[in-house]
């Protein structure tokens, strides 16, 4: 795993006409879901596309210290699971690396049984917030330790009895969401979480694909009530991943920005709770063309014609940036070559990732001299469309604080920046993106390691 791995620098440099056709690996959301959802349930779940970084590899060996047992044959994952209500007791600290959806969602699946359980990660997943999840256990009933701050190490202790609570999620957030679901999972009757703004679904979806009783009422204010019958019986399916949304944005930017680009992305998820980023790079004027639309697997999926394309700067609605959350340091970099000011609102939660990615991403940008001003949950970035000037010709370090989108991010600026851009670190990028490199060299982009 890269925690505690040397890191590696590299650099991306200016590029022309990216060209040809890829497939993105798996969506994380979801290859997440698969490995918990087909390690708890009962008889066997046979998923293919799963996305093999290393966060979502955590949640696999997390589910086989409880009980899963997991093997890939060929192409397919297949999951023997334990039933609903029978994980074991994990006999050491379940470690979950860099991966937040990974630890926040077992610490909800697993929290409540009446057992101890204990989560631990690396540099940056203990820097983050985890109260936001070990709240509603408590209200559940569940005993908690953790270091100061409601930091990791945590170690739960579910009661003999979890009790159902109806529970409103006080900031956008699927993460949170996901783990008073899944606590409901194991607590005898009616759990319920009230979500003001939607985020993305996966949950709800494939929790209602494995046979959960579980309904969602949308109010005329948009505002959800989900509902989920604990205890019930939970049976393995058959999934297919589609390609990841957020990990499609790197290449899709790339095809923008880099003059004479012309590629396809095919099968890309295109569930709306995800394609915020597709719309407003649209609306900046991004030559984007949705292919064959379709559904698999009970999910909106399509392929991208993406050209390059002059952009210009728009004021992104702040309601939308649940769906496009992780896509913000990717935007910033598209705005930085766009005619004009870009204006974000609306991104406390960028504060809380893998790192403080508003400061990271403004950091960034001043250092290979884009002008932008970074407020407490805004980011405004005035664009330059040839982007000269833009790069470190001496080859300054972008720092990525640990964070795979931070390295991606200005990998892709490095391709159609004046100058050379350089990360400090582009282990991380394996958390979810392992092809990264590979993909983006075999488009045409010079992206190497760094002597
Ligand atoms: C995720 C939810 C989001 C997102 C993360 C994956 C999920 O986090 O940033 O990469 O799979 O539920 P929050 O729900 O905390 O915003």
């Amino acid at each position: 795993m890269s925690h505690g791995a040397a890191p590696k620098p590299a650099t991306a440099r200016r590029s022309e006409n990216l060209a040809g056709s890829v497939t993105i690996p798996g969506d994380k959301s979801i290859s997440h879901r698969s490995f918990m959802f087909g390690g708890l349930a009962s008889g066997q779940t046979r998923i293919t596309g799963l996305l093999e970084g290393e966060d979502v590899i955590n949640t696999g060996r997390a589910m086989s210290a409880m009980g899963a047992k997991i093997r890939k044959d060929g192409d397919t994952w297949i999951i023997d699971g334990t039933g609903n209500g029978a994980l074991l007791a994990p006999e050491a600290p379940l470690d979950f690396g860099n991966a937040g959806t990974g630890c926040r969602l077992t610490m909800g699946l697993v929290g409540v049984y009446d057992f101890a359980s204990t989560f631990i990660g690396d540099a940056s997943l203990t820097a983050r917030p985890m109260g936001r999840v070990l709240n509603p256990l408590r209200e559940m009933g569940v005993q908690v330790e953790a270091a100061p701050g409601d930091r990791l190490p945590v170690t739960l202790r579910g009661p003999k009895t979890p009790a159902p609570i109806t529970y409103r999620v006080p900031m956008a957030s699927a993460q949170v969401k996901s783990a008073v679901l899944l606590a409901g999972l194991n607590t005898p009757g009616i759990t319920t979480v009230i979500e003001p703004v939607m985020t993305r679904d996966h949950t709800e979806k494939m929790l209602a694909g494995f046979g959960a009783a579980l309904s969602v009422e949308t109010d005329a204010a948009g505002v959800r009530t989900i509902r989920l019958e604990g205890r019930g019986k939970l049976t393995g399916q058959t999934i297919a991943v589609p390609g990841d949304p957020s990990s499609t944005a790197f290449p899709l930017v790339a095809a923008i920005l880099v003059p004479g680009s012309d590629i396809t992305i095919r099968n890309v998820l295109m569930n709306p709770t995800r394609t915020g980023l597709i719309l407003t790079l649209q609306e900046m004027g991004a030559s984007i063309e949705i292919l064959d639309p379709r559904l698999a697997g009970g999910e909106d999926v399509a392929d991208l014609r993406v050209r390059h394309s002059e952009l210009r700067g728009v004021t992104v609605p702040e309601e939308r940036a649940p769906s496009m959350i992780d896509e913000y340091p990717i935007l910033a970099i598209a705005a930085a070559f766009a005619k004009g000011d870009t204006v974000m609102h609306g991104l406390e939660e960028l504060r809380v990732k893998e790192s403080d990615r508003l400061s990271a991403v403004a950091n960034g940008l001043k250092l290979n001299g884009v002008a932008c001003v970074e407020g407490e949950a805004s980011l405004t970035v005035t664009g330059r469309p040839d982007g000269k000037g833009y790069g470190t010709p001496g080859g300054q370090a972008v720092k990525t604080h640990l964070d795979h989108r931070i390295a991606m991010s200005f990998l892709v600026m490095g391709l159609a920046a004046e100058n050379p851009v350089t990360v400090d670190d582009a282990t991380m990028i394996a958390t979810s993106f392992p092809e990264f490199m590979d993909l983006m060299t075999g488009l045409g982009a010079r992206i190497d390691a760094t002597a």
